[in-house]
């Protein structure tokens, strides 16, 4: 054996690890659609992480609908990627789908969003813990009205998903015992600007043209921010006259929190590939099992955290 030869060999023997195995790895991600600019982030970022590692990202877009995430997985399924990486829109109905790629020894990886199967169909969930979200907000609207009375109307996230239920929980725990404060009305605007801005329009209409709202609660920011337009459009200000608590830190929240219009977000960082892919490589270099679920931090962040630094710091990541 040639130098040369034994040289070729031991490095290829070394490189059997996980920078290595990932160039060599296929990734499915059936993502939700592009409701928000938070989920534009995250497509971003999962994108950008897949070609740092080498990764081949499949990536579908399933436009909010769950049977095109299903016919997705399937099709990841039948083509035998090495993992697959599933935002799910909705919580239940996943079983079946889940079983067909544990059955084909394929790992799935959630991201962002929970679902009700049972924990072995996954290997682990990347994500915040959503209830917590709704508690950091109902306890930064608890410190800010103190006695006051205030009627509170809620945005909703898309029906049946796990943030829409889990931030409706938490915020409703941290205003128990609170009775001065209470949510006066409640609906869905599924996650999206224009969403937030109709049921806003109707909210704003219901309640004495928003005389009688002391806080919107939204769960997520681009609701807020169509709310934001609505608020402004019925002749009153948005933060001041109506405060306004969401969930996502998105830059445009920030400029809206700079502006005035916006009090308060919860941070959800768009990076949820970079922890998905980590536990990937560990597995794929040694078998290494992550834990069940992979926690990213909830932050608020308020009017005095320097919302323009913040929006500079977050305006180039694809949201
Ligand atoms: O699942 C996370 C939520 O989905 C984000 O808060 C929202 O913006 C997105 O649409």
């Amino acid at each position: 054996m040639t130098m040369k030869t034994l040289f070729l060999t031991t490095a290829t023997l070394i490189a059997g690890t996980a920078g290595m195995a990932a160039a060599q790895q296929t990734v499915g991600f059936s993502q939700i659609g592009s409701e928000s600019g938070w989920r534009a982030a995250e497509t971003t970022l999962t994108r950008q992480q897949a070609e740092e590692r080498g990764i081949n990202l499949q990536f579908s877009d399933a436009q909010q609908r769950q049977e095109n995430q299903i016919a997705a997985i399937r099709s990841f399924v039948a083509q035998g990627v090495d993992a697959i990486l599933l935002a799910p829109v909705v919580a239940t109905g996943w079983d079946s789908v889940l079983e067909e790629a544990a059955e084909a020894e394929i790992p799935v990886i959630l991201l962002d969003r929970r679902v009700d199967s049972a924990e072995d169909l996954y290997m682990t969930a990347v994500g915040s813990d959503l209830v917590h979200e709704g508690e950091v907000a109902g306890d930064w609207l608890v410190g800010e009205v103190g006695d006051e009375e205030c009627r509170v109307v809620e945005l909703e996230g898309t029906t049946g998903s796990s943030p829409a239920i889990d931030r409706a929980t938490g915020f409703r725990n941290a205003l128990e015992g609170h009775d001065n404060i209470e949510i006066v009305r409640s609906q869905t605007g599924d996650f999206t600007r224009s969403g937030g801005k109709e049921v806003m329009e109707s909210f704003l209409q219901a309640e004495g043209g928003g005389q009688d709202i002391c806080a919107l609660y939204a769960h997520n920011d681009d609701m807020a921010l169509g709310a934001i337009q609505a608020i402004n459009e019925a002749g009153l200000n948005p933060g001041e006259d109506i405060l306004i608590v969401s969930i996502d830190a998105v830059p445009d929240i920030f400029q809206a929190m700079a502006d005035g219009d916006a009090n308060a977000t919860v941070e959800l960082t768009p990076n949820m590939a970079g922890p998905a892919f980590d536990a990937l490589e560990a597995y794929w270099a040694d078998g290494t099992e992550p834990e069940k679920f992979i926690q990213t931090d909830s932050t608020l962040y308020t009017q005095s955290d320097d919302p323009m630094a913040e929006y500079e710091a977050r305006k180039d990541l694809g949201y």
